[in-house]
């Protein structure tokens, strides 16, 4: 009986070891994808900041509703700009080809990132930006170095400014500071929830079906349990005979 329940300890264990692993110095995104509150704060700032450059083209407008606990119209009203159609996929205004000759890089598709790349990178890469004293670099990310992405929340967030440490070939930038005067509209603390609205957004994006896969994973260790328990009883009556 120890064993078995150690093996089921183990694999449940084991899963979340491995998925947490990796990724020194990130900023912990704390999702939470059955928060419907969270999810549409996310989608609108989602929409309005970010689907001018990047595509979500594996994600259709009509698995909103659901996720998001509203109503296809509402979604229609507040998040599609332009015709659609019923089962399009969420589409960027910007055709690749120009991203690439505007940005140096084709912004990508983010339908999947926050499985690809993590929820807690997407989530500290969305509060790395800096102004690079260097003005030909102009926005600059401390997690991806000279990404070509500018700093599309500035206005939000404010202007950070790199404090830098080392010298010479190994200088680098040890944190970032918003200045008296270049704070945005929001406080440090509301961009830390607008920025994980979007990163949880984005999760539900990455994979759909999780609030519900989560809730039913509940269901199935319960079950599990409860036959585990069952099966122990059922062993010690039939070795009652035994013996
Ligand atoms: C002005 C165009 C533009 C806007 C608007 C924009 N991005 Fe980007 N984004 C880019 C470009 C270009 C890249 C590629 C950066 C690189 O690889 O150097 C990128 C890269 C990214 C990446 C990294 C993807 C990867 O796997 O490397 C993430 C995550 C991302 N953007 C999220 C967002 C989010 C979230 C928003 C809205 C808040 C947003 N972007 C708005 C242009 C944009």
């Amino acid at each position: 009986m120890k064993t078995i329940a150690f093996a089921i300890m183990l694999a449940l264990f084991s899963g979340t070891a491995v998925a947490a692993g990796g990724g020194g110095d990130l900023m912990d995104a704390k999702v939470d994808v059955s928060n419907e509150a969270s999810l549409q704060r996310g989608a609108k700032l989602f929409a309005n900041n970010c689907m001018g450059c990047h595509s979500a083209k594996f994600v259709r407008w009509n698995a909103l509703p659901e996720a998001l606990g509203v109503s296809m119209e509402t979604i229609e009203e507040n998040l599609i700009y332009g015709s659609y159609e019923a089962g399009d996929t969420i589409n960027a205004a910007m055709r690749p080809a120009d991203g690439s000759e505007w940005f140096g890089a084709a912004p990508p598709d983010l339908s999947l990132t926050a499985r690809a790349r993590g929820e807690d990178w997407v989530y500290t890469y969305l509060n790395s930006f800096y102004r690079d004293p260097d003005a030909s670099i102009g926005w600059n990310n401390k997690l991806l170095k000279n990404s070509s992405m500018p700093h599309v929340l500035w206005r939000l967030q404010g202007v950070p400014e790199p404090v830098y440490e080392g010298s010479g070939d190994s200088i680098q930038v040890a944190s970032l500071e918003i200045p008296e005067g270049q704070g945005g509209t929001l406080t440090e603390a509301e961009y830390h929830q607008a920025t994980r609205d979007i990163t949880n957004f984005m999760a539900f994006m990455a994979e759909p079906v999780r609030a519900k896969r989560q809730e039913i994973g509940v269901w199935v260790i319960g079950f599990l349990v409860v036959f585990t328990i069952l099966a122990y009883f059922l062993k010690r009556e039939y070795w009652r005979d035994v013996h």
